[in-house]
């Protein structure tokens, strides 16, 4: 049916609802170039205009990004910087596109600690995309799976404390409310992983929502992750087979 046999067809009625990506090896793209990092990372913001189309018209209904970590301040000043300059281009750019596909954005992480512009921009998208309602662009930026933790922890505390949660009642959905995902209510927990550039690690990504992800590793460089690859990655996703613990309905 497809000429590109790379492409494969997918099955329109499991289209994983959440899927994450960790945009990794710009550096290495650019540096594969003799380009400075930060050409890469332009190019990166590049692709994340063409992915969100790509995965917006896939059905998919929330994609997480994961833009810079609360370890990523540990980089050059120069690169760090430009990292924040980025939010401010890719809005400024691409909101009116964002708002033609009705993809709705939201940013997650610790956000107080970013640069004032980086701050103002992810509150615009955000306020100028809320009337939107497909798919959830969201980012992740100087977010770090422990740190959500532990500020879940301290909020939980502090409720505990004030007496106003009862301690022997907290459970599972109690942590999930209190992390950054939970604006995402039933599709918080990510279906599907991605992690370009062929590292096979989390780096403090989603801790908690990964329990039962599945994970995806794609050698591609960001910069070099095309719809089709995502296509590809997806189809993955759809030969796997999620028991959550259990056991299949026919064993
Ligand atoms: C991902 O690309 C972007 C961020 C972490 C902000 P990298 O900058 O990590 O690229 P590599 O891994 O050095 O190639
Ligand atoms: C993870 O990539 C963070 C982002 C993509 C934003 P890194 O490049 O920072 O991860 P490590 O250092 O290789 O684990
Ligand atoms: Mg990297």
């Amino acid at each position: 049916m497809f000429a590109d046999k790379s492409t494969p067809a997918l099955d329109p009625a499991r289209i994983p609802a959440h899927v994450a990506i960790i945009m990794d090896g710009n550096g290495r793209w650019a540096k594969k170039r003799f380009l400075p990092r930060i050409a890469g990372h332009k190019a990166g913001m590049e692709n994340v205009k063409v992915i969100t189309k790509a995965a917006s018209r896939m059905g998919i209904k929330v994609l997480t990004l994961y833009a810079f970590s609360t370890e990523n301040w540990k980089r050059p000043d120069a690169e760090v910087n430009y990292l924040m300059s980025l939010p401010v281009d890719f809005f400024n750019v691409f909101m009116p596109e964002l708002i033609a596909e009705n993809v709705r954005v939201q940013v997650m992480g610790e956000l107080a600690a970013l640069p004032a512009k980086t701050r103002q921009a992810a509150a615009a998208a955000e306020a100028d995309t809320a009337q939107n309602t497909g798919m959830i662009l969201n980012f992740a930026l100087n977010y770090g799976g422990r740190d959500e933790l532990i500020e879940a922890t301290r909020a939980i505390a502090t409720e505990a404390a004030a007496g106003t949660l009862d301690p022997t009642a907290i459970d599972g959905d109690t942590v999930a409310a209190h992390l950054m995902t939970n604006r995402l209510g039933a599709l918080a927990d990510p279906d599907l992983l991605i992690r370009t550039s062929g590292e096979e690690r989390l780096s403090n990504f989603l801790l908690w929502q990964m329990a039962y992800s599945e994970l995806v590793f794609a050698p591609e460089y960001w910069p070099d992750f095309t719809p089709s690859v995502l296509t590809r990655a997806v189809a993955d996703y759809q030969a796997r087979d999620r028991r959550f613990g259990g056991i299949d309905a026919n064993s």
